[in-house]
């Protein structure tokens, strides 16, 4: 990537968030998805990236449907997901429209493709939150009902910075327009 280059800038960023979505030590892994909650306060936690469409521009990830975030969602359907690595010293923010997806066949497949042993994190009695005597209290359903939700991030704004010694870089990014619209602004 070269200094002015916004257009490979693009290709950059599409093919870091790609290879997170499989390599296990990338830390684009673990993002922060930041919410609103309706009552008018932030709301972040840390998400694994599972999945992105470069053509949709949708980062994708997985969760439970009884889950705060999910409630958040559906009340506002906006939010953001922030990444940071420690060694590149490059955050991204992607922000953009929320959908979920409860049911259908995308839904099917993709909770098909989950291994066995990782559907428990989605079958648990209880919704996530929900006050437990001790940790061995949140068991799993083996054939319970699936509290499997996709949620894809429609991005419509990255925000990138890179943070360097010879002097920061900061871009905004428009990847919904299909025309690759970008600007550097200031860091
Ligand atoms: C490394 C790591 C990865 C996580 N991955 C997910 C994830 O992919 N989906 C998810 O719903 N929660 C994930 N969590 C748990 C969330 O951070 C959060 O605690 C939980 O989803 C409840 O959030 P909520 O009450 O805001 O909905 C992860 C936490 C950590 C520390």
């Amino acid at each position: 990537m070269t200094e002015h280059d916004l257009p490979s800038l693009y290709d950059h960023l599409w093919a870091r968030l790609e290879r997170a979505t499989f390599e296990g030590k990338d830390p684009w892994r673990w993002p922060m998805l930041a919410t609103a909650s309706p009552a008018g306060g932030p709301a972040g936690r840390i998400v694994v990236l599972r999945k992105i469409s470069r053509a949709e521009t949708t980062l994708t990830i997985y969760t439970d449907t009884r889950s705060e975030k999910v409630h958040q969602i559906e009340a506002i359907a906006r939010a953001a997901l922030v990444f940071f690595d420690p060694t590149s010293m490059e955050q991204l923010r992607a922000t953009g429209t929320v959908s979920l997806l409860k049911e259908g066949d995308r839904w099917r497949s993709l909770w098909d493709e989950i291994r066995e042993g990782q559907d428990t994190d989605y079958r648990r009695r209880s919704a996530p939150g929900t006050p437990i005597p001790s940790p061995s209290a949140a068991a799993s359903t083996p054939d319970g009902p699936p509290h499997f939700a996709v949620i894809d991030l429609h991005v419509d704004h990255f925000d990138w910075l890179s943070i360097d010694r010879d002097g920061h870089r900061r871009a905004h990014l428009f990847p919904s327009t299909g025309k690759r619209q970008a600007t550097w602004v200031v860091p």
